[in-house]
């Protein structure tokens, strides 16, 4: 692929303004020994502006809290708004890392090309997490399996209401501390098969992180949680046939012949989580199959016991067993089975790079407090 990213100008100087009243250190160590996923942020949120006529602009550290917006911000009528999710993570040593940011920044430009919003500098994008780290280093917990959860978004803040692209947009940093996603540590999940919904058609935004598709999962998500389960996993939109994703993760399939089977298709988020596991797997000898994945496979797979695992994967949980698959008319699996063997222990190899146990020989890691 060509390179699309664009330069960021070299005078990028973030004004810093402290936060007069941070949570007080007993109350961040509260927080910190039992986090809960998006619920207290830190200090610090970093702010840079974009204008048509200014280009990226006035970058800034400053206090966590409410965003000024006009109610005719476009954003909130036309939701031009895109995201990233990624962690910090303290090594045994103190310092803080991050696992692949240049595939996010990347991912960010991809998600603002298609939403029509300004690309950032993959620098600048690096630059902002590490400035945040910077002021609210103290806030990466250091327990096991917990990080600091950073959540870089961009969105329209024009206030018109005609619908076309914003000349005005922001980009924020937040951040909070996080422990695992499902509250358990590897236990599996149970999924719920959507036949109703669909997340994303043939041409649409699937590929791009956007709130919208978030939104659209939202409905199907309830109903996954009215049957009991954790996570709703998503259908094709034109043959209702092939595995997509889940509300928020990649879906992968363990085979009893040592090969990984993940879908493929232009109407799914990219996950880095998978990617990364993707390639520990081949790594180790597995044979990986980006490939079009019928439910259809899944079902008699699992009845032949040729499909012997199966796993979700992303930023904010992980990787995670799936230990049931619930349909309207089906069930396999069951809610207690338990976790598969390699679906733990890439999930291992994996945290283990990121926490900085074992030797990180793709070169992923960056470290961001230094
Ligand atoms: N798919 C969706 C819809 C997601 O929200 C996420 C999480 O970010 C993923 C997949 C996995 O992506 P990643 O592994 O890059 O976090
Ligand atoms: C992530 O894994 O970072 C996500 O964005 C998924 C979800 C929390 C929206």
């Amino acid at each position: 692929m060509a390179n699309l990213l664009p330069m960021a100008p070299k005078d990028l100087v973030f004004r810093v303004d402290a936060n007069p009243e941070p949570l007080g250190d007993a109350e961040r160590q509260a927080v910190l020994d039992n986090p809960v996923f998006g619920t207290v942020f830190t200090d610090h949120m970093v702010d840079i502006c974009w204008s048509e006529k200014g280009g990226w602009h006035r970058p800034r550290v400053q206090p966590y809290g409410p965003i000024p917006l006009d109610p005719a911000a476009s954003v909130l009528h036309y939701g031009q708004e895109i995201f990233e999710g990624m962690k910090a993570y303290r090594h045994a040593d103190g310092s803080i890392w991050t696992f692949r940011p240049d595939q996010n920044a990347l991912r960010l430009q991809n998600s603002a090309r298609r939403m029509a919003l300004p690309e950032l500098p993959t620098d600048y994008f690096l630059q902002s997490l590490r400035e945040l780290v910077a002021v609210d280093g103290k806030w990466v917990p250091e327990a096991p399996e917990t990080s600091l959860y950073l959540r870089p978004f961009m969105f329209a803040k024009e206030a018109f209401l005609g619908v076309r692209p914003a000349k005005k947009v922001a980009f924020y940093v937040i951040a909070c501390p996080v422990g695992p996603y499902f509250g358990g540590d590897v236990a599996p999940v149970s999924i719920w098969l959507s036949t109703q919904y669909t997340r994303a058609g043939k041409g649409g935004t699937g590929a791009a992180k956007t709130g919208g598709n978030y939104a659209a999962s939202l409905l199907a998500q309830t109903e996954a949680s009215d049957n009991g389960c954790q996570q709703v996993l998503f259908l094709d939109s034109i043959e209702g046939k092939y595995l997509e994703e889940l509300g928020g993760m990649n879906i992968v399939l363990v085979r009893n012949d040592n090969t990984l089977v993940t879908p493929l298709s232009d109407t799914i988020l990219s996950g880095i989580t998978r990617d990364s596991v993707l390639a520990l797997a081949e790594d180790r000898g597995y044979r990986v199959e980006r490939r079009a994945v019928s439910i259809d496979e899944w079902r008699e797979g699992y009845e032949s016991g040729e499909i012997v695992e199966a796993f979700a994967c992303g930023t904010a949980a992980t990787v995670v067993p799936i230990g049931q698959l619930k349909g309207p008319d089906f069930t396999i699996g069951s809610a207690d089975a338990p976790a598969g063997e390699v679906t733990v222990s890439l999930r291992q190899e994996l945290v283990d790079i990121q926490y900085g146990r074992v030797e990180d020989r793709h070169d992923w890691m960056v470290r961001l407090d230094s």
